[in-house]
This record gives C-alpha cells, sequence and structure tokens, in this order.
C-alpha cells in the first residue's frame, strides 16, 4: 500500500484525504469546519467555562474554541495518544496567541480529571473508533458540571449505502456470498464503526445519567463520479490507522485471489459512472 498510516495525526493530516482530488479535499474540510462552528455554536460557550476537547487528534475542536475566545475560556487538549498531544501542543506553539490552554493523555474512558469539573465537552468522531461506548460516556457525565453539556458529532455507518447497493448484481461472481459477507461484518457487534446508531447512542446517554438535550440525525446523498482509482481507494482505505480496509474485511472471509477478482469487477461494473452514495450523521447536546 503506497500510504501506510502509523499513527492517528498522519491519519488525519494525510490518509484520510489520499483517496481525493483536491477538490473533494477542500469540500472535506469545509465541511469539517462547518461541523465544528455547528458544534460549537449549539454549546454556548459561557465566558470562564472549562471546554475539554476529547480525542482531540489534531485540535479540530479545542483551536475552533481557541479561535473563538481565546484566553476567556479554558482548553484541555485530551487524547489517548502522545502524537496527538505532541501535535496540538507543537501546534500552539507556533500560532503564538494568548490561551489558557493545556493537554491532557488520557483514554476516555478514564479521564484524569475530577468529577463536576468541567462545563462544555466536545467529541467528534471519537465514540465511532472505541468498541465499548458505555464506560467513555459514563465518563463524560462524571466530569461534566450540573448543567454543563457533552457535544457530540459522530458518523453513523450502519445506515449508510452499502458497497453492494451500488452495483448491478449480475456483473458480479458470487455477488451473493459477498454481500452477505458485507452485511455480516457492517452488523458486528464488535466493529466499532457499525454497532451504534443514534438510539443505541441516546440509551447509553441516559444510562450515564444525562436526562436532557438534543438530537438531530442528518442524511446526505452524494453524488460522486466513480473513477477506477477512487473505487480501488474506497476498498484501500483505513477508517483509522488501527482499523481494516474493506480489502481486508473481505480477505476475513474469501482468499485474496477471490477479493481481488471481486474488486476488479466491482471496478469494471461501476467505473465512469456517477454513484449516490447515502451518508448519516448524529450530532447530540446532553446536558448533565
Ligand atoms: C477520527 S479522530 C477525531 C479527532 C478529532 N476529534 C477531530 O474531530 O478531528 C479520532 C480520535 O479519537 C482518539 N481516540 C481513539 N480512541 C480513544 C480513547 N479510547 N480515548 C481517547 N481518545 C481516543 C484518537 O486518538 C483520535 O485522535
Amino acid at each position: 500500500m503506497e500510504n501506510i498510516c502509523k499513527n492517528w495525526t498522519q491519519w488525519l493530516k494525510e490518509t484520510r484525504f489520499s483517496y481525493m482530488t483536491e477538490e473533494q479535499k477542500s469540500q472535506t474540510l469545509n465541511w469539517l469546519i462547518a461541523v465544528r462552528d455547528l458544534l460549537i455554536q449549539r454549546a454556548d460557550i459561557q465566558k470562564g467555562d472549562k471546554v475539554i476537547d476529547l480525542g482531540c487528534g489534531t485540535g479540530l475542536m479545542g483551536f475552533g474554541v481557541l479561535e473563538k475566545f481565546k484566553d476567556e475560556v479554558e482548553v484541555i487538549f485530551s487524547d489517548k495518544f502522545e502524537d496527538c498531544i505532541k501535535e496540538c501542543s507543537d501546534f500552539l506553539d507556533k500560532l503564538n496567541v494568548v490561551h489558557n490552554a493545556s493537554f491532557l493523555q488520557s483514554d476516555c474512558a478514564d479521564i484524569k480529571l475530577p468529577n463536576d469539573s468541567v462545563d462544555k465537552v466536545f467529541m467528534r468522531s471519537v465514540l465511532v473508533h472505541i468498541v465499548d461506548k458505555q464506560p467513555a460516556i459514563s465518563e463524560v457525565y462524571r466530569i461534566l458540571k450540573k448543567g454543563g453539556s457533552f457535544n457530540v458529532f459522530e458518523p453513523v455507518i450502519a445506515s449508510n449505502t452499502r458497497y453492494h447497493e451500488l452495483v448491478d448484481p449480475s456483473k458480479i461472481d458470487d455477488f451473493e456470498e459477498f454481500k452477505k459477507a458485507e452485511d455480516d461484518f457492517m452488523t458486528d457487534s464488535n466493529n466499532s464503526l457499525v454497532n451504534f446508531d443514534q438510539n443505541t447512542l441516546v440509551q447509553m446517554l441516559e444510562a450515564a445519567g444525562f436526562e436532557d438535550g438534543s438530537v438531530d440525525v442528518d442524511t446526505t446523498v452524494s453524488k460522486y463520479f466513480a473513477d477506477r482509482k477512487t473505487i480501488e481507494k474506497w476498498f484501500e482505505g483505513k477508517p483509522s490507522p488501527s482499523e481494516k480496509s474493506m480489502k481486508e474485511r473481505f480477505m476475513d472471509y474469501f482468499p485474496e485471489e477471490k477479493v481481488n477478482k471481486f474488486i476488479e469487477q466491482y471496478v469494471l461494473a461501476l467505473q465512469n459512472t456517477e454513484v449516490e452514495i447515502k451518508t448519516n450523521t448524529v450530532v447530540i447536546k446532553a446536558i448533565k
């Protein structure tokens, strides 16, 4: 594979964009900024608030808050992985702005902060990478002050368009076998990417103690021109540094040779056509 991802910061800065054209990359960056601004606006941050960006990665949420509120709020950049903490710390040094920011290397299922100590928690696309989400959600409840808010954005991948839905079955040998395999790994309760939807998240929030809030689900249908390179990247791209690509997932069911033949037939069936792909996301604001 041409771009082996070693860690989260590399994945966030390079790998996730590697199959995109410059135009798609710019659209994705604009979309990320829009998501960030929406979450910040909904959180209703007040002067003096203590804010934590949990699973900060390269600091999308934390730097968004800093840009808007400077040193009027306290911002904690927190992530399980050292490379993310270092990336945010180095970036903050380069920014050379007044700030009241700190860094905390911590698993979000065991946050090294006291009870009732934070006003606003942001988590963008983090729960989707954690198999057992309940401990993390309960930890957020524990560290929030009464009246504080948990502001979440997650992709709901389980109800996205599946690969087999895009293609004419008659063009693929053993189509039913591949469909069955895809349906199997897309409903695997041990796969963090697909073992939840908005309803299961709400149940976990309630189990943690959250009683109030709002849940907004959005479905987007995007049209893509699918050329060979783009389709091949769908199969090769990894959703995170540690998770399997689609090709690797199919290889849990079939020998590589058979998967390669499937991918080739899939490319031939779809290339140079316009495809419509449905993706789902959820935005939650839960109040303690
Ligand atoms: C898709 S990235 C999102 C990064 C950032 N929130 C953003 O919006 O760009 C997922 C992040 O979750 C972090 N992460 C994964 N598992 C974690 C855990 N158990 N505790 C804390 N952070 C975790 C990863 O290190 C990574 O930075």
